[in-house]
Protein backbone atom coordinates (compact mmCIF):
# COMPACT_ATOMS: atom_id res chain seq x y z
CA UNK A 1 0.00 0.00 0.00
CA UNK A 2 0.99 3.51 -0.54
CA UNK A 3 0.81 6.12 1.92
CA UNK A 4 0.67 9.57 1.06
CA UNK A 5 1.15 12.10 3.67
CA UNK A 6 0.87 15.61 1.70
CA UNK A 7 -1.19 18.75 0.61
CA UNK A 8 -4.83 18.93 -0.30
CA UNK A 9 -5.92 22.55 -1.88
CA UNK A 10 -8.82 23.49 -3.27
CA UNK A 11 -7.30 24.42 -7.01
CA UNK A 12 -8.98 28.51 -7.68
CA UNK A 13 -7.99 27.96 -12.00
CA UNK A 14 -8.36 31.04 -14.61
CA UNK A 15 -7.46 31.06 -18.24
CA UNK A 16 -5.92 34.40 -19.46
CA UNK A 17 -4.39 35.14 -22.85
CA UNK A 18 -1.02 34.97 -21.38
CA UNK A 19 0.17 35.52 -17.55
CA UNK A 20 -0.46 38.72 -15.67
CA UNK A 21 2.71 41.09 -15.19
CA UNK A 22 3.13 42.63 -11.57
CA UNK A 23 0.26 46.05 -11.33
CA UNK A 24 -1.54 44.26 -14.56
CA UNK A 25 -5.41 43.57 -14.38
CA UNK A 26 -6.24 40.65 -17.25
CA UNK A 27 -9.40 39.82 -18.64
CA UNK A 28 -9.58 35.72 -18.08
CA UNK A 29 -11.56 34.13 -20.45
CA UNK A 30 -12.85 31.22 -18.03
CA UNK A 31 -12.96 30.24 -14.53
CA UNK A 32 -13.65 27.07 -12.27
CA UNK A 33 -12.77 25.15 -8.81
CA UNK A 34 -10.75 21.94 -9.12
CA UNK A 35 -9.65 19.74 -6.22
CA UNK A 36 -5.30 19.65 -6.25
CA UNK A 37 -2.85 19.93 -3.85
CA UNK A 38 0.49 18.01 -4.33
CA UNK A 39 0.04 15.36 -2.28
CA UNK A 40 -3.91 14.45 -3.30
CA UNK A 41 -2.58 14.61 -7.42
CA UNK A 42 -0.36 11.89 -6.36
CA UNK A 43 -2.63 10.03 -4.06
CA UNK A 44 -5.28 10.03 -6.96
CA UNK A 45 -3.00 9.38 -9.72
CA UNK A 46 -1.42 6.62 -7.76
CA UNK A 47 -5.10 5.01 -7.07
CA UNK A 48 -6.17 5.06 -10.56
CA UNK A 49 -2.81 3.36 -11.53
CA UNK A 50 -4.15 0.11 -9.41
CA UNK A 51 -2.35 0.74 -6.00
CA UNK A 52 -3.99 0.60 -2.89
CA UNK A 53 -3.68 4.19 -1.36
CA UNK A 54 -4.18 6.47 1.94
CA UNK A 55 -3.71 9.91 1.99
CA UNK A 56 -2.67 11.27 5.04
CA UNK A 57 -2.93 15.40 5.80
CA UNK A 58 -5.34 18.44 6.53
CA UNK A 59 -8.40 20.02 5.04
CA UNK A 60 -10.01 22.95 7.45
CA UNK A 61 -13.38 23.21 8.85
CA UNK A 62 -15.03 25.17 5.81
CA UNK A 63 -16.45 24.66 2.20
CA UNK A 64 -13.20 23.71 -0.08
CA UNK A 65 -12.89 20.96 2.25
CA UNK A 66 -15.73 18.61 0.56
CA UNK A 67 -14.63 19.63 -3.24
CA UNK A 68 -11.09 19.50 -2.28
CA UNK A 69 -10.78 15.71 -1.10
CA UNK A 70 -14.08 14.56 -3.69
CA UNK A 71 -11.69 13.22 -6.21
CA UNK A 72 -9.77 11.32 -4.09
CA UNK A 73 -12.84 9.84 -2.30
CA UNK A 74 -14.68 9.09 -5.61
CA UNK A 75 -11.72 7.25 -6.69
CA UNK A 76 -11.71 4.78 -3.40
CA UNK A 77 -8.31 6.73 -1.57
CA UNK A 78 -8.41 5.71 2.30
CA UNK A 79 -8.86 9.09 3.93
CA UNK A 80 -9.48 8.33 7.39
CA UNK A 81 -5.57 10.29 7.89
CA UNK A 82 -7.18 13.30 6.63
CA UNK A 83 -7.60 15.65 9.97
CA UNK A 84 -9.78 18.29 10.09
CA UNK A 85 -8.09 21.75 11.74
CA UNK A 86 -9.44 25.09 12.67
CA UNK A 87 -7.51 26.78 9.41
CA UNK A 88 -8.69 27.43 6.38
CA UNK A 89 -8.58 24.68 3.58
CA UNK A 90 -5.46 25.03 1.49
CA UNK A 91 -5.76 26.45 -2.09
CA UNK A 92 -3.68 27.50 -5.09
CA UNK A 93 -4.70 30.27 -7.13
CA UNK A 94 -3.61 29.30 -10.55
CA UNK A 95 -3.43 31.17 -14.05
CA UNK A 96 -3.20 29.05 -17.15
CA UNK A 97 -1.89 31.21 -20.38
CA UNK A 98 -2.77 30.58 -24.36
CA UNK A 99 0.14 27.83 -24.63
CA UNK A 100 -0.80 25.90 -21.64
CA UNK A 101 2.05 27.52 -19.29
CA UNK A 102 1.13 28.61 -15.60
CA UNK A 103 1.97 30.41 -12.59
CA UNK A 104 0.74 29.17 -9.16
CA UNK A 105 0.46 30.75 -5.65
CA UNK A 106 -0.64 28.34 -2.81
CA UNK A 107 -1.59 29.31 0.35
CA UNK A 108 -1.13 26.36 2.99
CA UNK A 109 -3.82 26.71 5.14
CA UNK A 110 -4.52 23.41 6.72
CA UNK A 111 -1.47 22.11 5.03
CA UNK A 112 0.38 23.66 7.61
CA UNK A 113 -0.92 21.93 10.13
CA UNK A 114 -0.55 18.44 8.55
CA UNK A 115 0.90 16.17 11.34
CA UNK A 116 2.83 12.79 11.21
CA UNK A 117 0.88 11.89 14.26
CA UNK A 118 -1.98 11.66 11.59
CA UNK A 119 -0.90 8.28 10.41
CA UNK A 120 -2.64 5.15 12.12
CA UNK A 121 -1.24 1.76 13.01
CA UNK A 122 -2.72 0.73 10.64
CA UNK A 123 -1.30 3.06 7.58
CA UNK A 124 2.15 1.93 9.40
CA UNK A 125 1.26 -1.74 9.08
CA UNK A 126 0.11 -2.21 5.37
CA UNK A 127 2.25 0.44 4.14
CA UNK A 128 5.14 -0.30 1.81
CA UNK A 129 5.74 2.43 0.34
CA UNK A 130 5.79 6.00 1.71
CA UNK A 131 5.37 9.22 -0.78
CA UNK A 132 5.84 12.70 0.24
CA UNK A 133 6.36 16.10 -1.49
CA UNK A 134 7.36 19.81 0.30
CA UNK A 135 3.67 21.13 0.45
CA UNK A 136 3.53 20.29 3.84
CA UNK A 137 5.42 21.18 7.22
CA UNK A 138 9.40 19.94 6.68
CA UNK A 139 9.64 18.64 10.25
CA UNK A 140 6.85 16.42 9.86
CA UNK A 141 8.05 15.09 6.30
CA UNK A 142 11.44 14.38 8.10
CA UNK A 143 9.46 12.92 10.93
CA UNK A 144 7.71 10.83 8.51
CA UNK A 145 9.91 9.85 6.34
CA UNK A 146 12.37 8.82 9.21
CA UNK A 147 9.63 6.60 10.87
CA UNK A 148 8.70 4.91 7.37
CA UNK A 149 12.96 4.33 6.83
CA UNK A 150 13.20 3.03 9.78
CA UNK A 151 10.66 0.21 9.49
CA UNK A 152 11.72 -0.71 5.73
CA UNK A 153 9.16 1.12 3.99
CA UNK A 154 9.94 2.51 0.30
CA UNK A 155 10.42 6.77 0.90
CA UNK A 156 9.89 8.32 -2.29
CA UNK A 157 10.23 12.15 -2.26
CA UNK A 158 9.26 14.42 -4.43
CA UNK A 159 11.17 17.60 -3.74
CA UNK A 160 8.56 20.42 -4.83
CA UNK A 161 7.97 23.03 -4.52
CA UNK A 162 11.92 23.82 -4.18
CA UNK A 163 13.74 24.22 -1.06
CA UNK A 164 16.48 23.46 0.54
CA UNK A 165 16.57 19.64 1.70
CA UNK A 166 17.95 19.30 4.76
CA UNK A 167 20.37 16.34 5.31
CA UNK A 168 18.43 14.48 8.09
CA UNK A 169 15.69 14.15 4.96
CA UNK A 170 18.68 13.13 2.20
CA UNK A 171 19.41 10.62 4.69
CA UNK A 172 16.62 8.80 4.34
CA UNK A 173 15.18 8.80 1.27
CA UNK A 174 15.38 5.65 -1.08
CA UNK A 175 13.95 7.72 -4.45
CA UNK A 176 14.20 11.10 -5.06
CA UNK A 177 11.96 12.87 -8.04
CA UNK A 178 12.75 16.38 -9.31
CA UNK A 179 12.33 18.50 -12.08
CA UNK A 180 15.42 20.19 -13.99
CA UNK A 181 14.82 23.69 -11.25
CA UNK A 182 14.77 21.47 -8.53
CA UNK A 183 17.33 19.19 -9.72
CA UNK A 184 19.77 22.35 -10.12
CA UNK A 185 19.22 24.25 -7.12
CA UNK A 186 19.90 21.04 -4.99
CA UNK A 187 23.14 20.54 -7.03
CA UNK A 188 24.52 24.26 -6.10
CA UNK A 189 22.69 23.35 -2.12
CA UNK A 190 25.57 19.78 -2.01
CA UNK A 191 28.57 22.11 -3.86
CA UNK A 192 28.10 19.96 -6.79
CA UNK A 193 29.36 21.73 -9.90
CA UNK A 194 27.63 19.76 -12.35
CA UNK A 195 24.58 20.89 -14.73
CA UNK A 196 22.24 19.73 -17.34
CA UNK A 197 22.18 15.88 -18.25
CA UNK A 198 24.67 14.69 -15.88
CA UNK A 199 23.02 15.93 -12.61
CA UNK A 200 20.60 13.25 -12.02
CA UNK A 201 23.77 10.94 -11.76
CA UNK A 202 25.75 12.98 -10.12
CA UNK A 203 23.32 13.17 -7.25
CA UNK A 204 22.80 9.68 -7.42
CA UNK A 205 26.90 9.20 -6.99
CA UNK A 206 27.04 11.68 -4.08
CA UNK A 207 23.66 10.59 -1.90
CA UNK A 208 23.34 6.86 -3.10
CA UNK A 209 19.90 7.34 -3.80
CA UNK A 210 17.91 6.42 -6.69
CA UNK A 211 17.53 10.29 -8.55
CA UNK A 212 14.58 10.41 -10.89
CA UNK A 213 14.21 13.66 -12.64
CA UNK A 214 12.11 15.13 -15.13
CA UNK A 215 12.55 17.10 -18.29
CA UNK A 216 9.72 18.46 -19.34
CA UNK A 217 8.73 17.79 -23.11
CA UNK A 218 11.84 15.22 -22.88
CA UNK A 219 10.64 13.12 -20.59
CA UNK A 220 12.51 11.93 -17.60
CA UNK A 221 15.56 10.13 -16.42
CA UNK A 222 16.52 8.08 -13.49
CA UNK A 223 20.21 7.23 -12.39
CA UNK A 224 21.05 4.83 -9.50
CA UNK A 225 24.16 2.49 -8.97
CA UNK A 226 24.40 0.59 -11.86
CA UNK A 227 21.28 1.66 -13.73
CA UNK A 228 20.21 4.63 -16.24
CA UNK A 229 17.69 5.44 -18.66
CA UNK A 230 16.09 7.61 -20.46
CA UNK A 231 12.55 7.50 -21.50
CA UNK A 232 10.42 10.16 -23.69
CA UNK A 233 7.26 10.87 -24.59
CA UNK A 234 6.15 11.35 -28.57
CA UNK A 235 5.16 14.97 -28.76
CA UNK A 236 1.69 16.38 -27.22
CA UNK A 237 -0.45 19.59 -27.47
CA UNK A 238 -0.44 21.20 -24.15
CA UNK A 239 -3.22 22.68 -23.19
CA UNK A 240 -1.98 22.96 -19.17
CA UNK A 241 0.73 21.18 -17.67
CA UNK A 242 -0.56 21.67 -14.02
CA UNK A 243 -0.56 18.77 -12.26
CA UNK A 244 2.06 16.63 -14.95
CA UNK A 245 4.93 16.35 -12.07
CA UNK A 246 2.64 14.73 -10.12
CA UNK A 247 0.55 12.32 -12.24
CA UNK A 248 4.34 11.06 -13.39
CA UNK A 249 5.19 10.87 -9.48
CA UNK A 250 2.17 8.97 -8.80
CA UNK A 251 1.97 6.89 -11.25
CA UNK A 252 5.78 5.98 -11.21
CA UNK A 253 5.75 5.39 -6.85
CA UNK A 254 1.98 2.99 -8.13
CA UNK A 255 4.19 1.04 -10.37
CA UNK A 256 7.14 0.76 -8.50
CA UNK A 257 4.96 -0.50 -5.34
CA UNK A 258 3.17 -2.95 -8.02
CA UNK A 259 6.77 -4.46 -8.13
CA UNK A 260 7.74 -3.16 -12.15
CA UNK A 261 11.74 -2.69 -12.76
CA UNK A 262 12.76 0.41 -13.36
CA UNK A 263 12.15 1.11 -17.37
CA UNK A 264 8.49 0.04 -16.84
CA UNK A 265 8.06 2.25 -14.25
CA UNK A 266 9.80 5.62 -15.64
CA UNK A 267 8.24 4.74 -19.07
CA UNK A 268 4.39 5.04 -17.14
CA UNK A 269 5.14 7.78 -15.16
CA UNK A 270 6.55 9.38 -18.55
CA UNK A 271 2.91 8.23 -19.84
CA UNK A 272 0.84 9.70 -17.26
CA UNK A 273 2.58 13.02 -17.37
CA UNK A 274 2.08 13.46 -20.83
CA UNK A 275 -1.42 12.25 -21.14
CA UNK A 276 -2.13 15.30 -18.11
CA UNK A 277 -1.05 17.86 -20.31
CA UNK A 278 -3.57 17.40 -22.70
CA UNK A 279 -6.41 18.47 -20.08
CA UNK A 280 -7.22 21.29 -17.91
CA UNK A 281 -6.54 20.58 -14.30
CA UNK A 282 -4.69 18.65 -12.25
CA UNK A 283 -6.73 15.74 -10.95
CA UNK A 284 -9.49 16.26 -13.65
CA UNK A 285 -6.66 16.02 -16.06
CA UNK A 286 -5.45 12.61 -14.74
CA UNK A 287 -5.74 9.40 -16.72
CA UNK A 288 -6.25 5.90 -15.59
CA UNK A 289 -3.84 2.97 -15.95
CA UNK A 290 -5.18 1.29 -19.16
CA UNK A 291 -5.07 5.17 -20.80
CA UNK A 292 -1.09 5.34 -19.03
CA UNK A 293 -0.23 1.80 -20.20
CA UNK A 294 -1.41 2.62 -23.89
CA UNK A 295 0.56 5.52 -24.00
CA UNK A 296 3.42 4.02 -22.53
CA UNK A 297 4.03 2.11 -25.73
CA UNK A 298 4.73 5.20 -27.85
CA UNK A 299 7.45 6.20 -24.75
CA UNK A 300 10.76 5.92 -26.66
CA UNK A 301 13.33 4.06 -23.36
CA UNK A 302 16.89 4.34 -24.21
CA UNK A 303 19.69 2.55 -21.68
CA UNK A 304 21.91 5.27 -21.38
CA UNK A 305 25.73 4.85 -19.92
CA UNK A 306 27.22 6.56 -17.05
CA UNK A 307 28.89 10.14 -18.02
CA UNK A 308 32.37 10.00 -18.00
CA UNK A 309 33.77 11.68 -15.55
O1 LIG B 1 1.42 20.38 -8.79
C1 LIG B 1 0.18 21.02 -9.02
C2 LIG B 1 -0.45 21.40 -7.72
O2 LIG B 1 0.36 22.34 -7.08
C3 LIG B 1 -1.80 22.05 -7.87
O3 LIG B 1 -2.87 21.13 -7.84
C4 LIG B 1 -1.83 23.03 -6.72
O4 LIG B 1 -2.79 22.73 -5.74
C5 LIG B 1 -0.42 23.06 -6.16
O5 LIG B 1 -0.34 22.37 -4.97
Amino acid sequence: MIVVFGSVNLDLVARVPRLPGPGETLQGTSFTTLPGGKGANQALVARRSGATVAMVGAVGRDTFAAPALAGLLAAGVELDGIAAVDHPTGIALIHIDAAGENAITIVAGANAHASASSIRPTHWSRATTMLLQLETPMAEVIAVAQEARGRGIRVVLNAAPMQTLPPALLAVIDVLVVNEHEAAALAIQLKLNVIGDALADALSDLLQITVVQTLGANGACVAAPGLRWHARPPAIEVVDSTGAGDAFTGALAAALDCGAPWPLALTQGVAAGALACGRVGAQTALADHPAIAAFAERVKLAALSPPSS
